[in-house]
This record gives structure tokens, sequence and C-alpha cells, in this order.
């Protein structure tokens, strides 16, 4: 049987790679960790982890995934009890690769997913190769990576736009230096979906030796046609899919990671694929990458959204009664969407909140737990249901912020209609010492934002600010997210490699006050600014200009 024939796709998530580069979507170590866990959880075949050689920093956070879920801890929760391969990018040069293969050989099953774009665009304007150096090259090299990791991945950059004849020349070298996967990417998602089935179909049907290799699809939503041009490259061949939990990636983001399993899930008696993923874990990822990153999901995503399973329409809901299926292709059940109500309240013991989190997922040490617990009484004073969502929301809070450099204490607020709002805020310095600032502002969140940065002043501008319920009620948890972009010469991008302009960084806070909410949001932005510019201000000069491919 072929690598193309047989019903099983694998799943090749970048949401840590791809994701992560996308602008405001920078993660901590330990918020990649927790993702990563979680994917293994989900069951996702292969973890693209990130990208070593961009800096000291992504490839010791590369590391520590392929140490910890690469070596399978926790490895009874994937589906599969096997833990996943874990990947790191390198362009096609010896120094990458070499970074590359240090940050993953601890993991069980790593791989080296190695590029170079095949475009003329590419070799003319940005390369300046021409198509022979691109054939020797991509043979120098990915024989270079076969002789350090036996899983060796090859993507021509910008193959949408690539001479066919041309790529099949490319994949047949890199066949023969050892690769045995080859991703074929839509890099600037410029293709349409009959177009790219047809192109995987070339270069299954033509490509020689194409049969000991695995292929692959990268499909970028420029033209919000990443999912359907994905599903074009599996139905003439491809077998895996690189995918990002929400969509989220360069530009206009990945193929969505949850629209593809639920696609294959779904319409499995129509296509006859199926994954190895437990789609049950979905809205858990969705909800976790979004915390990390502070993107927030729009409410009518498909199948992550928050209105996905809700119907409002008379008629709509009528027919549902009768029969779910009139307009219900899914069960939310089956992505892990339900809404249970705990009747938990002040009286609760931490036993009962343990169990529900542990049946949510989330298995925490003591520690966490305890302010788990500490929170979910707080909550419960003033709340009288508390839903799954209000929990993970809580844990997701408390666990997923970033290194505090800056540490909320306090914040006090007066506003209203006679006069102009104040705020007082008070935060404990990175020398332990607290710090305390009124300011006045157009309105609450103003003024508290000005107090901040009284206390902190960072080099930052304000770009985005949203404020979500995360249930329905008076008495719903806000979640807030920001966004911040620096300012400062440090944390200017590469113009050559990275397109230049200010790095942004996002937050996200929740608590039943929204002031509280947005302070706790703002200054987990704040503190993900300060860490990357101490990052940048202690690396040596040639890793400073590291890329981002
Ligand atoms: O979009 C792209 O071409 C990529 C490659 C590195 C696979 O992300
Ligand atoms: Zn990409």
């Amino acid at each position: 049987m072929s690598a193309q024939s047989g019903s099983y796709v694998r799943i090749f998530d970048t949401t840590l790679r791809d994701g992560e580069q996308s602008p405001g979507a920078t993660m901590a170590s330990a918020e990649k960790l927790e993702v990563a866990r979680v994917l293994a959880r989900l069951g996702v075949d292969v973890i693209e982890a990130g990208f070593p050689a961009a800096s000291p920093d992504d490839l010791s956070a590369v590391r520590r995934i392929a140490e910890d879920v690469g070596q399978g801890a926790g490895e009874d929760a994937t589906p599969s009890g096997k833990p996943p391969s874990i990947c790191g990018l390198a362009r096609a040069h010896k120094g990458d690769i070499e970074k590359a293969w240090e940050a993953i050989k601890p993991a069980a099953s790593p791989r080296i997913h190695t590029f170079l774009a095949t475009s003329d665009i590419h070799l003319e304007h940005k390369l300046r190769l021409s198509r022979e150096d691109v054939i020797a090259r991509v043979g120098d090299m990915v024989a270079h990576a076969a002789s350090l990791c036996d899983d060796v991945e090859f993507s021509p950059e910008d193959a949408g736009r690539s001479d066919p004849e041309f790529l099949y020349r490319v994949l047949a070298t890199a066949i023969e230096a050892g690769a045995r996967t080859l991703n074929i990417p839509d890099t600037v998602g410029y293709t349409v979906p009959e177009e790219f089935g047809r192109l995987i179909a070339g270069i299954r049907d033509n490509v020689p030796g194409v049969d000991k290799a695995v292929i692959s699809v990268h499909c970028h939503n420029d033209l919000g046609l990443a999912t359907a041009n994905s599903l074009a490259g599996i139905q003439n061949g491809a077998r895996q899919v690189e995918v990002a939990v929400n969509g989220i990636g360069e530009r206009a983001g990945n193929t969505a990671l949850e629209e593809i399993v639920m696609i294959l899930a779904t319409r499995r008696a129509a296509l006859g694929l199926e994954t190895g993923l437990d789609s049950t874990q979905i809205t858990r990822a969705s909800r976790l990458v979004s915390s990390c990153t502070g993107m927030f999901v729009q409410p009518n995503k498909a199948v992550v959204g928050a209105n996905a399973f809700s119907h409002e329409a008379g008629i709509h809901q009528d027919g549902l009664l009768k029969n779910q299926e009139t307009y219900e292709i899914m069960r939310p059940e089956s992505v892990g969407a339900h809404q249970t109500r705990l009747v938990l309240g002040k009286h609760s013991g931490r036993h009962a909140v343990k169990a529900r989190l542990s049946a949510l997922g989330y298995d925490l040490s003591e520690e966490e737990l305890g302010q788990a617990f500490e929170r979910f009484k707080k909550l419960a004073d003033k709340k009288k249901t508390i839903t799954d969502a209000d929990l993970e929301a809580l844990v997701a809070d408390e666990l997923y912020q970033p290194r505090e450099v800056y540490a909320l204490e306090s914040v006090q607020v007066a506003c209203g209609t006679l006069g102009m709002a104040t705020a007082t805020v008070k935060l404990t310095d990175p020398n332990g010492e607290s710090q305390t600032r009124a300011a006045v502002g157009e309105g609450p969140v103003d003024a508290a934002f000005k107090a901040v940065d009284d206390i902190v002043r960072a080099d930052s501008r304000l770009l985005e600010f949203a404020v979500q319920a995360v249930t329905e009620g008076i008495d719903a948890l806000g979640q807030v997210t920001v966004r911040v972009q620096g300012t400062g010469a440090a944390l200017t991008l590469n113009p050559q490699h990275e397109g230049g302009g200010q790095r942004t960084f996002g937050g996200h806070g929740a608590d039943v006050d929204i002031v509280v909410a947005s302070v706790k949001a703002y200054l987990a932005a704040l503190n993900r600014l300060l860490a990357a510019e101490d990052a940048v201000r202690h690396r040596q000069p040639t890793e400073a200009a590291a890329v981002r491919h």
C-alpha cells in the first residue's frame, strides 16, 4: 500500500510554530508546554513545537516540550497511548538544522522539518538562487537533516505558485536525500480548491519515488479557502494535514484543526477518511490557545465559536426540540462543548471542584488546585451557578499567565456621570516593592490603565481591548483580552526576515469585575512585552538578529 492510500490522515499541529509567530500570539515557554500537553491529549500525530534557530528562548521551549510531552509525560492521556512526534522547523541551512536537532532529540519520535522556496518570485527576489542552486541545496540539506534524524519533512515554500514540473524535480531530490514527508504549502493562500487538489494529484502521479513518502498539505487562509484547499489536497492523496488550533497563523492564519477534524468525522461515510483525534478535547484546546495568545475566537467561528451550537431563530428551536438532527449536524458533546452547570456553591468542598476539573481534563498539582479553589470560593460568593466555562476561565486565568514582572495587588475605581473616572492601582514591582498610583481617565478602564502605565513605564501602545462575558446573566464572569505593541527599539522586527514593524503582545484576564479583569489582561500583555525586551537585551548580537521564517 502506498503512503497516499489508506484512510488514516495524520494531524500535524503547527499552533506553536506558524500559529505562535502570528502577530500578538507570542506565548511564554510554560504556556507553550501547556498547549503541547493539551495537543497530546487531543491525539495529534505531530507537534511542530517551534523554530529553534529563531532565538535561544525558542530553542529551549522546543527542548522542554521534547523532554516532557515528547517522552510521553502523561502518555496514558493520549488516545493512542503513545507520545506525539515533536518537530522543529529549520531553514535549509546547516546551522538551523543542527539547532532544530539539538532541541528535538530528547523526544521519542523527533522530526526535522526543513524548507526552501521554489516559486520563481521567491527565487528571484528573496533567495537570489537559480533553480539548479535550489535543487542542489535541497539535496544537501535534506541529506544533512537525515544524517541526524530518521524522520525528515521537506517543504517547498510557496509551492502553490511554483512551476509544477520544477516542483516534481525538487520533491524527487528531497525523497532521494531521505525526506519521508513532502509538505506542500500554499504559503500565501492563493490557490482555489480544484487547483490545489490538481497540484497534489500531479505530485502523487509524477514524482519519482513518491510512494515512499507521505504527502502533506499546509494551507493559509488569505482568501478564506484554507480548509477547503486542505480537504481538496486530502481527497487527492495527501495523508497529512498541517493545522493550527482556532486557525491561528501568519496573516489570515492556517487551516483550523477543529474544522478539518470535524469535517472528517462528520462526513466519514462520504469521505471514508479518519484521524486519531479525541474530538471531545477540541473545545478545551481552543479555549487554552485563546487564553494563552490573548486572541479571541469570533463567535460565529465554525466548531469552536460561542454561537457554533446556539440556535436563536424560533423555527430552528422548534425543530430542535422535535429532533436535534433537524438543525444540528454535530453534537456539542462531540467537541467537548457541553455546558454542565455545577451545582456547587460556597459550601462546596475542594474535592468536588477537583473532581469537576479532572472531568474537564485539568489535572492540577495540589498548589494549583489550592489557587483554583480559592478563586472558585470567591466567585461562588458572587455568582449563584458556576458553569464549566466559568471554571475553565478561572483556571486559565490562574495558570496560563506569563511570568509576573509586575503583579497586581489591588485596583479601586470611582466613576459615573458626575465627572471624570479615577482609579488607584497598587502593583508589586520586580524588586518586590509595592507601588501605588492614581490617575483620571475617560472611563474607569482608561483611568486604571493610565495608573498602570505610570508605574510600569513600558515603551508600548495599546492596540486592542475587548470584553466578553464567559456565560450569560448579569453576574457573568467577564473575560478581557488586550493587545499591546512595543514601541522601543528592542522590539523592532527584522525588516528582511520578519517584515519590519513592531512586535505585539496579547494578554487576558477574567473576573466578575470587568475593570479588574481589564487590569489583569493589560498587565499580562505588558509582562510579556517586558520579558521579551529582557530576552532581547540578554541575547548575543548575532542571535538577536535571528529570524522567524
Ligand atoms: O507557509 C509556509 O510555507 C510555511 C512553511 C515553513 C511550511 O509555514
Ligand atoms: Zn505557513
